[in-house]
Parts: C-alpha cells; structure tokens; sequence
C-alpha cells in the first residue's frame, strides 16, 4: 500500500511537470517573438467595408462616427468587440479555424498565432461551441446590407437559421444605429488581413 501511494505521488508530481511544461513553458517559447500590435497599429489598415459603411449610411454613420478614418475605425472596433462579448456570440461562433476536417476548403486559412497577437485579440475570443459558423475569415464573406439585414432578423437571408435577431442594433425606423455599424465593422475586419492581395489593386498589382 505504502509503495503504490509512492508510486502516485510520484507520477503525479511527474504530470504534473509534464502538464507545465507542455500548457505554459511550450507556448510561451514558441509565442515570445511574436510582437504584440496595439491598438493603434490594427487600425491602421482599414477595410473598404468600413468606408462603404459611411456610404451605404451617411447619416448614421456622421452622427455615431463621423468621418471614416483611422480614429472612427478604431472606435468601432473597439465598441463591436465589447458588443460581441456583452450579447455572448462567442457562445455560438468560433473565432479559428482548426487544422482539422478540412476547415480551409470552408472557412480559408487555418488560424495562425501571429493574427492574436494584437490588442484586438485581448481577450481572445476562440470559443468552443460552433453552433454558428466560424467568423475568423469573415471579412467580405458578406456585405455590409446583408449583415444588417442578418442581425435584424437572421432567417430573411439564412432561411431555417436558429441565430437570434438584434433588434436593439437599430434604431425605431430601422437603421443602424452605433452598435449595429460597429458590429458589422467588426465582422468585416474579422480575417481582413488575409484578404489583402484580393482589394490591393493599386496599379501593377
Ligand atoms: C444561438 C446561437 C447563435 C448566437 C447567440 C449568435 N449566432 Fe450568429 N449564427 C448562428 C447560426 C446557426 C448561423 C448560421 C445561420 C445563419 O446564417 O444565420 C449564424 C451565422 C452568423 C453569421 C454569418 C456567417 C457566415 O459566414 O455566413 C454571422 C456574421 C454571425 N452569425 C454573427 C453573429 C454575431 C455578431 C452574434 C452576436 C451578436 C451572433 N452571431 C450570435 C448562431 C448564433
């Protein structure tokens, strides 16, 4: 008895390192290179859904945001993600694409560690659930009025669609107002930089 209760102690103690090693010391030699962007940085590389945005919306879009820039584009940003957290979307959507059953052919790339590494990602968001698809790449997967047809009430455009509807994105007559535009400027900038060959079309390219 008193040599097996040696025996668990010590192949405890042994998982125990083993578990420490692998779930903290691994990833953080492996992720430490990796410099982290700042708010500001992300900003920086703003996709045309937003600036269509201020197009498709104008005066929604002045009222909440005023011009589309750098400055407005960070502010939505920030304010999508909190939404995404507050009305629980990540209780239903992944935010990775797993290198398993051939996500890539469904959702594009296969996540990577350097596109968490941002204060975007802080928290990160990858859930566990996927009652909804993945959102990792769904940047321009969609436009910017199908979104918001979407959120106003899901089944119009994904008939038999379980997602709840947001009305309270809008406002009584039926725009967006600033969670709705920030939202789906969150959306559109979820997998944005793996898109950027496809809207660099600057001349020679
Ligand atoms: C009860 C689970 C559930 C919740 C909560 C939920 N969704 Fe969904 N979502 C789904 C399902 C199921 C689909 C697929 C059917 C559809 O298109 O509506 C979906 C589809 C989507 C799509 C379209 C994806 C694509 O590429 O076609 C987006 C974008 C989306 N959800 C965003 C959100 C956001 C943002 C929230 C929070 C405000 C949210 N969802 C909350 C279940 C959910």
């Amino acid at each position: 008895m008193e040599r097996f209760a040696t025996f668990a102690l010590v192949a405890g103690i042994l998982f125990f390192a083993f578990g420490t090693f692998w779930q903290a010391v691994a990833p953080w030699l492996t992720l430490r290179g990796i410099p982290m962007k700042s708010m500001d940085e992300v900003a920086r590389e703003v996709p045309p859904e937003f600036y269509m945005l201020a197009n498709q919306y104008p005066e929604e879009f002045k009222k909440y945001f005023g011009e589309p820039n750098e400055r407005s584009f960070k502010e939505a940003l920030e304010l999508g993600k909190k939404v995404y957290i507050a009305e629980a979307c990540w209780h239903c959507h992944t935010q990775q694409v797993r290198p398993v059953s051939n996500e890539e052919f469904r959702f594009g790339r296969v996540s990577y560690p350097s596109e968490y590494a941002n204060a975007m990602q802080l928290p990160q968001l990858l859930g566990t659930r996927r009652v909804g698809p993945d959102l990792m790449r769904e940047s321009g997967r969609h436009s910017n009025d199908w979104h918001m047809a979407h959120f106003k009430n899901p089944p119009a455009v994904t008939p038999g669609s379980v997602m709840p509807s947001y009305p309270w994105f809008f406002d009584e007559k039926g725009r967006p107002n600033k969670k709705g535009l920030a939202m789906v400027a969150y959306m559109q900038w979820l997998g944005s930089w793996e898109r950027k060959p496809m809207y660099a079309l600057k001349g020679g390219e």
